[in-house]
């Protein structure tokens, strides 16, 4: 498989909001990902393997923390270290713009996903109960610092 790591373009909008909305019960719209385009501090990472849109991840950069709020991969491309790909070289590029922290949030049932950030030096450090809706529940804050 050929991957590629890129920056978000608009061409991704749609392919990516499939993407999201067999993801997640709370999917983000495409004018969600629209309106990332327009921010510098967005900094949003698209993986394309073998030339299809796989999926993306993502933070919000301020005052040199960033804040991851979304990380998805289609499920026929899942289990091939996407996630971890996109998700370091976001770090790679989040330390040139002089990020030096990372926090996200992560609902306290998703093992895959609380599996892969350990793996990348996060730490849970606190709960925000209730955070999540459809279903109800509570987010595991966890720091990369
Ligand atoms: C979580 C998600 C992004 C992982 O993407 P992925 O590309 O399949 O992940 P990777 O292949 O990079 O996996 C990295 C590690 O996680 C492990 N992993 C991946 N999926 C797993 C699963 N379902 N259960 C347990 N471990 C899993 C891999 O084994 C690998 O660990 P290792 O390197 O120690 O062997 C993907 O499952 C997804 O899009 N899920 C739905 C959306 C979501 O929950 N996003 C996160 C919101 S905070």
């Amino acid at each position: 498989m050929e991957l590629c790591i890129r920056k978000l373009c608009p061409e991704d909008i749609g392919p990516l909001s499939v993407i999201e909305a067999q993801a997640f019960s709370m999917p983000w719209q495409p004018e969600d990902f629209a309106a990332l385009l327009e921010h510098d501090y967005c900094l949003y990472l698209v993986a394309e393997a073998d030339g299809e849109v796989a999926g993306c991840a993502g933070m919000t950069v301020s005052f040199g923390e960033g804040t991851i709020d979304n990380v998805v991969v289609a499920e026929r491309f899942r289990g091939r270290g996407i996630a971890r790909k996109l998700l370091r070289e976001l770090f790679e590029r989040g330390a040139r713009r002089g990020v030096n922290a990372y926090t996200l949030e992560v609902r306290v049932s998703n093992h895959a996903a609380i599996h892969i950030y350990e793996g990348e030096g996060f730490v849970s450090e606190g709960v925000r109960p209730r955070f999540y809706e459809k279903p109800v529940e509570d987010a595991l804050i966890m720091w990369k610092r």
